[in-house]
């Protein structure tokens, strides 16, 4: 058992041993966790992250159990650490998305059961691993590169560890103050380049990420944010035809069109954003699997 908050957790055997099952059960349904009980706790919006959770339970023939913050006693005060001991009464794992990492953190140290982070301010390991499988299904060729263009954000971190333990060579181009996290970058030294230029981070990549500008919680530095990111850094036909001919175009979603991706890039054939959504499903569907299959309630 092993709780999944950064992607740090996991190594290179365990990551191709999670992509291997995701394509299993993504090409045959299979009833792996029936009667088995996943619990989300979300402090922040979702659509993916949540409806793939539930739809990945209900189709491994277990159920999962959606909580908005508002509706439980954490948003009473009750502590983040009770909630964890309750919740691991009735549950074979917790997943939350929470504003503050430590939060996540905390849920993990006390609570019996896997907790699997579903978004932090620092962290999103869950998107990483569909943004993995969705790379291995375009992208045959080795000595990949992949180039971040915009925010050091949560779903840049957990990448960066990703593409470390896949192999894949990462450039992040980002405007000075907003480069991805010291853990992330430590961990993945050897894979990893800060670069602050988004044409010379772009040039010649194999694959093209970006993400929103302003991230959930990060809405009162709208102004500074979009001053800081553009235009140098809106992936847009120009900047795009800058990475190699066949590159992909990669976002975790949503999106903000017109900030941080045009229309004509997200929308283009060499957007494969909706396929990424899709493996969000199939890539859980194999977490859950590894973590609650032969773990029962643990004494
Ligand atoms: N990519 C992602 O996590 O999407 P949601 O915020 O809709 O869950
Ligand atoms: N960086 C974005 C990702 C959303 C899935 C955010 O945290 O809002």
């Amino acid at each position: 058992m092993y709780n999944l908050l950064t992607l740090m957790e996991i190594d290179k055997k365990e990551l191709e041993h999670l992509l291997e099952l995701s394509i299993i059960l993504k090409s045959e349904r299979r009833e792996l966790l029936k009667n088995k009980i996943f619990t989300m706790i979300f402090q922040k919006a979702s659509t993916r992250t949540r409806v793939s959770f539930e739809v990945a339970m209900l189709e491994l023939g277990g159920h999962a159990i959606a909580l908005n913050v508002s509706d439980i006693q954490l948003s009473r005060g009750e502590s983040i650490e009770d909630t964890a001991r309750t919740l691991a009464l009735y549950s074979h794992a917790i997943g939350a998305r929470v504003y503050s990492h430590s939060d996540v953190e905390r849920l993990a140290k006390v609570s019996r059961v896997p907790v699997i982070n579903m978004l932090s301010d620092l962290y999103h390991p869950c998107q990483t691993l569909a943004d993995l499988l969705t790379i291995r299904e375009y992208k045959k060729e080795k000595d990949l590169t992949l180039a971040w263009i915009g925010d050091g954000d949560n779903v840049c971190n957990s990448l960066i560890i990703g593409c470390h333990l896949a192999g894949i060579k990462i450039r992040v181009g980002c405007p000075e103050g907003y480069e991805p996290c010291e853990d992330a970058i430590r961990f993945a030294r050897e894979s990893v380049e800060i670069i602050h230029n988004s044409k010379e981070a772009i040039k010649d990549a194999d694959i093209v990420y970006t993400d929103s500008f302003v991230s959930m919680g990060k809405e009162s530095e709208r102004e500074e944010r979009l001053k800081a990111f553009l235009p140098n850094y809106q992936v847009n036909e120009e900047l795009f035809s800058l990475a190699k001919k066949d590159a992909i175009f990669m976002h975790c979603l949503p999106a903000k069109r017109g900030e941080e991706v045009t229309d004509a890039v997200i929308d283009g054939e060499r957007s494969v954003v909706w396929r990424q959504a899709e493996n969000r499903l199939h890539t859980q569907k194999a977490l859950l699997v590894r973590l609650l299959r032969n773990e029962g309630i643990k004494d």
